[in-house]
């Protein structure tokens, strides 16, 4: 698409290219069957409509974690069948929701869910099948707020607690039992770390077999990270991912399910923003945008780092350096600081890269902010 109908439309848009996220399905596709693992896209990193559909036309399930997220998977056109509830606080609406739906499974994250979720099936008649997630305690090396298998972590069950866990399923008929859950974290780019799950799982897989509980299904996660200063040239690390797994469990005849979300949208999403005014300080130099965090919130939360830049000035020599910040009343919003670009002005297209997960879905409205629109090119 060219710059000029870009700078047409009104902005701030998140811009998807759908052959980027088209490639990285297919390749994706192609690592999970070569090794027969099943793949659930994690909806909360990108829940439009355009993304969903094309995710399911390469035969991934979905994984949700709100009854919204689970409406806006049937209304892609997912069956219950293809569909996974995790989630440490689920709703009673939303159970009924996953139970009403037959959904493939619910990834139960605590003994009282256990519990509520299987009078809830009584009362409605029906049964759930569920997973046991359980806390792996391994560190993801990942940013404190996106580390998930630790036990001082809220999600998950305690390995201690799973003869409880047991004996609540046992004793509930409705709670169909398939399998186990972990989760250690999103953005992991030290893959070594699930080695360190792996031998996690096999000790937990132990300690089922000992009992002669079957076991169905094992989902695994953490999330592969991806590259955000490289948002053209990665290439994600399915084979690689996939092949520590294959070499790692001891498997009998479990199915591996993983769910992911980042490594699938991010690369196909930018933020794009229009300079509304360029401001110079003392020190520093600003670009002004029509973005904020409202629309992308990652580097003020995490500190995260998105590549900026200038489209409209892409043929340009020189380098300045800028601190690109947002319109919001909040030190916090801003994109980058000391972000070389080429000398930039009003009215220049910049482009936030890597903003497919994780962007749109944490927009808010805070300040009475428009939500923006999307726009799909192939
Ligand atoms: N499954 C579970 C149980 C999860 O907690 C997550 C992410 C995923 C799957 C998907 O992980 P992914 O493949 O996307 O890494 N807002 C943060 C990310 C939060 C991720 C939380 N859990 C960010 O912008 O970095």
């Amino acid at each position: 698409m060219k710059i000029r109908e870009l700078l047409e439309r009104k902005t701030p848009f998140y811009l998807y290219d759908m052959t980027v996220l088209g490639k990285n399905l297919g390749s994706l596709k192609k690592a999970a069957d070569h090794y027969g693992y099943k793949v659930h896209y994690a909806v909360k990193s990108n829940a439009r409509l355009e993304i969903l559909r094309k995710v399911k036309d390469y035969g991934f399930g979905v994984d949700c974690v709100s009854g919204g997220e689970l409406l806006q998977s049937l209304k892609a056109g997912y069956t219950g069948s293809e569909i996974v509830f995790a989630g440490v606080g689920k709703s009673d609406d939303e159970l009924r929701l996953g139970l009403k739906h037959d959904i493939f499974c619910f990834n139960c994250e605590s003994l009282q869910e256990l519990e509520v979720l299987a009078e809830i099936a009584r009362h409605e008649s029906r049964s759930a099948r569920i997973a046991l997630r359980i806390k792996p305690n391994v560190d993801a090396r990942t940013h404190h707020y996106i580390t998930t298998g630790l036990e001082e972590n809220k999600f998950g069950i305690d390995f201690t607690e799973l003869p409880e866990a047991m004996r609540i399923i046992e004793s509930n008929p409705e709670l169909n039992f398939q399998g186990i859950h972990f989760h250690i974290g999103s953005q992991i780019t030290d893959l070594s770390v699930f080695r360190n799950l792996c031998t996690k799982v096999n000790q937990v897989l132990e300690w089922f077999r000992e009992r002669s509980i079957k076991i169905e299904h094992l989902n695994l996660g953490g999330g592969l990270g991806v590259d955000y200063e490289r948002p053209d040239s990665d290439e994600a690390k399915y084979e690689e991912f996939f092949g520590i797994f294959n070499d790692q469990l001891n498997l009998r005849a479990e199915q591996i399910h993983f769910e992911l979300g980042r490594v699938i949208t991010a690369h196909c999403g930018s933020l794009i923003s229009k300079v509304l005014y360029t401001k110079s300080g003392i020190h520093t130099d600003f670009l002004i945008l029509d973005a904020g965090m409202t629309e992308l919130i990652r580097p003020a939360l995490y500190q995260a780092y998105h590549k900026i830049e200038n489209w409209s000035q892409s043929k340009a020599q020189s380098e300045y350096k800028y601190d690109v910040v947002g319109p919001i009343c909040e030190s916090s919003d801003y994109f980058g600081k000391a972000v070389r670009l080429p000398e930039s002005k009003r009215g220049d297209l910049i482009a936030i890269r890597s903003a497919g997960a994780y962007g749109e879905v944490m927009a808010s409205n805070y300040n009475l902010r428009e939500r923006g629109e999307a726009l799909f090119i192939n």
